[in-house]
């Protein structure tokens, strides 16, 4: 049990089908605390750096395509185990193969639109929340409903 952080990414499927509230509050009703968020126009050099594992691979080029063809929205959770809570509800990568009850599972039927990018381990999230945000975006602040999200023993200051 560890506090951690994660990246997420809000795709343009999302913006585009009007569900960038939906994905929020599901985060948000999780106890996951958002200590960064903000809208960018992603471009190739950064989507080549977060996809390099993709390079040479068929659906490569389609997914910088689909990535560019609106904004993205971008978070940065906060919690326990945020990384594995998190993919837990983001569910498997192609939506129609994810379980109901998780985000792709119920909101998408696709292999590429699949909503949301969900950090895959606690390294890989660092490097791609710094990719994705200056230390500045980022805040540290207390929470009101923190003592009920948590239990005693796995409060610590700031959290
Ligand atoms: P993501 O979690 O962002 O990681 C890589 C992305 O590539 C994935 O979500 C999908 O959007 C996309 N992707 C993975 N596999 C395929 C595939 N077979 N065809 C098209 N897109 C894919």
């Amino acid at each position: 049990m560890k506090k951690e952080q994660t990246l997420i990414i809000i795709k343009p499927d999302a913006l585009q089908r009007s569900l960038m509230g939906e994905i929020i509050n599901r985060f948000e009703r999780k106890g996951l605390k958002i200590v960064g968020m903000k809208m960018v126009q992603l471009e190739d050099v950064l989507l080549d750096e977060h996809y390099c594992h993709h390079k040479g691979k068929p659906f490569f080029e389609s997914l910088k395509k689909f990535m560019k063809s609106a904004p993205v929205v971008v978070l940065v959770l906060s919690g326990i185990n945020a990384v594995k809570a998190t993919r837990l509800i983001v569910g498997a990568t192609k939506g129609y193969e994810a379980d109901a009850g998780t985000i792709r599972g119920d909101l998408s039927i696709s292999g590429q639109a699949n909503i949301v990018h969900a950090s895959d381990s606690s390294e890989n999230a660092e490097g791609e929340i710094k990719r994705f945000f200056k230390l500045d975006e980022l805040f540290e602040y207390k929470k009101i409903d923190y003592e009920f999200v948590y239990g005693e023993e796995e409060r610590e200051e700031n959290f």
